[in-house]
């Protein structure tokens, strides 16, 4: 099963699930439907109506982050992986470089898997390199550290996916090359291995995807999908990126 997840970060209004009916309209006509899922993270605000809207339909909801606290707590702001899943999501993403930048440490991160797992949302769990540990050649090192600082081989492995997102690629255009890219993704899938002590689970490539450079990555067997942020406000790049990826 291969995965085409869109983050939508801060972008959408009601409105804008007019971008989700067109994908999903396609979806519906794909002859290759049956090989892959598509997920979309709108904001929380959306959660719940999109939610309602797909429900029973091929796209599936998620939510971009959750607390790392389980049910209701005093926590300005916060929302929980159980108020997340009472309103339709399915997914969640945790780790995303956005919040790791804002303060969320590897603790909490371990915290925020383990409740959303607890209330039966999957996790999209992100990691990847700056610019500076690239070049000081450290990004194994680093994804080394970042999974395992925050899963362990008790967590329920079949609900969780790991998307490779180098911080230095997120909207920028810049892609790793494909010999880099493999490598790291094998390297991932070998620390995820050794992390459950079984196969490991299915990893995306995150970072400017665009229907032009998915060409590329689809000759790399090894990416399960793709976690991408700027294309999937478009329904056309979306579908573009789906299309070109079986093409
Ligand atoms: P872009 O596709 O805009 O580079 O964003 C990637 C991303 O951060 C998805 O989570």
């Amino acid at each position: 099963m291969k995965y085409f997840i869109g983050n939508w970060k801060m972008f959408g209004v009601p409105k804008s699930i007019n971008i989700l009916n067109k994908i999903n309209s396609f979806y519906l006509k794909d002859k290759n439907c049956k090989k892959y899922r598509v997920i979309v993270t709108p904001p929380y605000t959306l959660i719940e109506s999109y939610s309602k809207h797909f429900k029973n339909k091929k796209i599936i909801i998620g939510s971009q982050n959750c607390y790392q606290k389980d049910h209701f707590s005093s926590n300005t702001s916060a929302v929980s992986p159980f108020m997340i899943k009472s309103v339709g999501a399915q997914y969640t993403l945790v780790g995303h470089s956005d919040n790791r930048i804002e303060g969320d440490t590897n603790h909490m991160l371990k915290n925020k898997v383990h409740f959303a797992l607890k209330n039966n949302l999957k996790v999209v769990f992100c990691i990847g390199e700056n610019k500076k540990e690239k070049q000081n050649k450290k990004t194994l090192n680093v994804l080394t550290r970042q999974i395992s600082q925050v899963l362990d081989k008790n967590l329920k492995k079949n609900n969780i996916i790991v998307a490779y997102e180098p911080i230095w690629s997120i909207g920028t255009g810049k892609i790793p090359s494909s010999m880099e890219l493999e490598k790291t993704i094998i390297h991932i899938k070998k620390v995820l291995k050794t992390t459950f002590k079984s196969k490991s689970p299915a990893v995306l490539y995150g970072g400017s995807v665009d229907g032009s450079n998915v060409k590329i990555f689809k000759k790399i067997k090894e990416i399960d999908g793709f976690l991408i942020g700027g294309a999937s406000k478009s329904s056309k790049k979306f579908i573009d990126i789906i299309k070109n990826y079986y093409r």
